[in-house]
């Protein structure tokens, strides 16, 4: 199975990206911010639980990530592997989706990490609060906030993965299409 982890910080393209990178190698698509949005619209326990937290631009509890994760590998599919956009973005879940994937006798191919400079984030993300109603692209210190949360808890994954020898940094600014062709040439080259 080829299990791509598609990292970076928030705005650096990893949603745009994934759909691209689904369709070309024909994996499912697996994104924890789709699936709390989907609870939040849908007005759950945990929609409205994730709503208060995501729009403060805090990380929701590992336990609750890890478990929408397993709930969908537990799904049988006929896929020839998955791509996890938004996931793991703490060392305990990227633990947890070793030992998940272990289960289904796979494991993580490659973690392809989006480079994207601060002010670029912050300017896509600004753009895209003008008309999204993303309760997280809101205001400007939301932004900064999600920012600093993936400095602080979610960059230390890169050394998680560096010592597997699957981290693969990838220049993320550009046309999207351009940065497409990069990550498909990376994922080829495997
Ligand atoms: P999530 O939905 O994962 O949001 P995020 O990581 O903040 O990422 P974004 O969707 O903002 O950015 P992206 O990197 O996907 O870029 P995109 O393609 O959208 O998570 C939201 C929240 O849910 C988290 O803050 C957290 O609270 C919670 N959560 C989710 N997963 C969790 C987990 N595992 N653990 C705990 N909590 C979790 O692009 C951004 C914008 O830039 C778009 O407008 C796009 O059109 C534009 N753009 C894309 N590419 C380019 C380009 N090349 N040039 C110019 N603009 C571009």
């Amino acid at each position: 199975m080829l299990n791509l982890v598609l990292f970076g910080p928030p705005g650096a393209g990893k949603g745009t990206q994934a759909i691209y990178l689904a369709r070309t190698f024909n994996l499912v698509h697996l994104s924890t911010g789709d699936l709390l949005r989907q609870e939040i619209a849908a007005q759950t326990d945990l929609g409205r639980i994730a709503n208060e937290i995501i729009s403060k631009g805090e990380l929701v509890p590992d336990s609750i990530v890890i478990s929408m994760i397993e709930s969908k590998l537990k799904k049988p599919k006929t896929t020839v592997g998955f791509i996890f956009d938004g996931f793991p973005r703490t060392v305990p879940q990227a633990k947890a989706l070793d030992d998940l994937l272990r289960k289904h006798h796979s494991k993580v191919s490659v973690m392809l990490c989006l480079e994207v400079e601060k002010e670029e984030l912050i300017g896509r993300l600004f753009k895209r609060g003008l008309t999204s109603g993303r309760c997280d692209d809101a205001d400007a210190a939301t932004i900064e906030n999600r920012i600093n949360v993936y400095n602080e808890k979610t960059a230390p994954i890169i050394s998680y993965y560096e010592s597997q020898g699957k981290y693969h940094p990838i220049h993320g600014i550009g046309a999207v299409d351009e940065i497409a062709a990069r990550l498909s040439d990376a994922v080829e080259e495997l």
